[in-house]
């Protein structure tokens, strides 16, 4: 499973780009709008410079046509922009329309197997299952990303990755790598909380302290 990271803060990427283990990001409008900007475009390509894999960038407008449009400009901000559609029938035809220009996108806001479905039918080349906001109204959102990964088992031919995203917890990305999610998309702190253990922290302090006690 390849790590992404989940957000659109410069300095975050930057520290995590250099932990050797982030093959992409994902951006979205709210992500940007925690940094306080509305200038895509530049936070977009600060990101690309940092980061050579997959850097998700969302679209705004709600219809098709406009949809490709913005999606063209966003993809020629950089060679490794992927755009973000939300699953909508207009987002659809605009999918349909993208894969056809070599444009990846990422089918998000993903909340049923029948959407992840149609958007693999539509040439996506990654669809984005939002596992915490089903937890939140009490459905199990984990289970939706297993679901997902064996229906697509089922057709060999569909080539659409699954990103596991609305991660809030390292429990969650344990159980996406289970479920054999592609890619999990985690925000910076719960990477921080997938690398550290106590036991790791108490282990150095007491290999630390044996060396000193014969090291002098
Ligand atoms: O990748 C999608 C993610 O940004 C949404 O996360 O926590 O807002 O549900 P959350």
């Amino acid at each position: 499973m390849h790590i992404f990271l989940d957000t659109a803060n410069i300095d975050q990427i930057r520290q995590a780009a250099r932990l050797g283990i982030i093959s992409g990001v994902t951006t979205n409008p709210s992500l940007l709008s925690k940094e306080a900007t509305s200038d895509y475009e530049t936070v977009t390509k600060t990101i690309c410079s940092i980061i050579g894999g997959p850097v998700s960038v969302e679209v705004l407008a709600e219809d098709a046509e406009s949809m490709i449009e913005e999606a063209r400009l966003k993809a020629s901000w950089a060679p490794n922009v992927n755009i973000k559609i939300p699953i909508t029938a207009d987002g659809l035809q605009a999918m349909t329309v993208l894969s056809k220009e070599n444009i990846k996108v990422n089918m998000t806001l993903c909340f049923s197997v029948n959407q992840a479905l149609l958007s693999a039918l539509a040439g996506a080349t990654y669809v984005s299952p939002f596992v915490g906001r089903l937890d939140d109204i009490g459905h199990d959102g984990m289970q939706l990303v297993k679901d997902i990964i064996d229906v697509y088992k089922n057709y060999p031919h569909l080539s659409t990755q699954v990103i596991a995203a609305s991660l809030r917890h390292p429990l969650h990305c344990i159980a996406a790598a289970k479920a054999g999610a592609h890619i999990a998309t985690v925000p910076y702190n719960v990477l921080m909380q997938m690398i550290q253990h106590p036991l790791t922290d108490i282990g150095i302090k007491r290999f630390l302290a044996d060396w000193k006690s014969v090291s002098k």
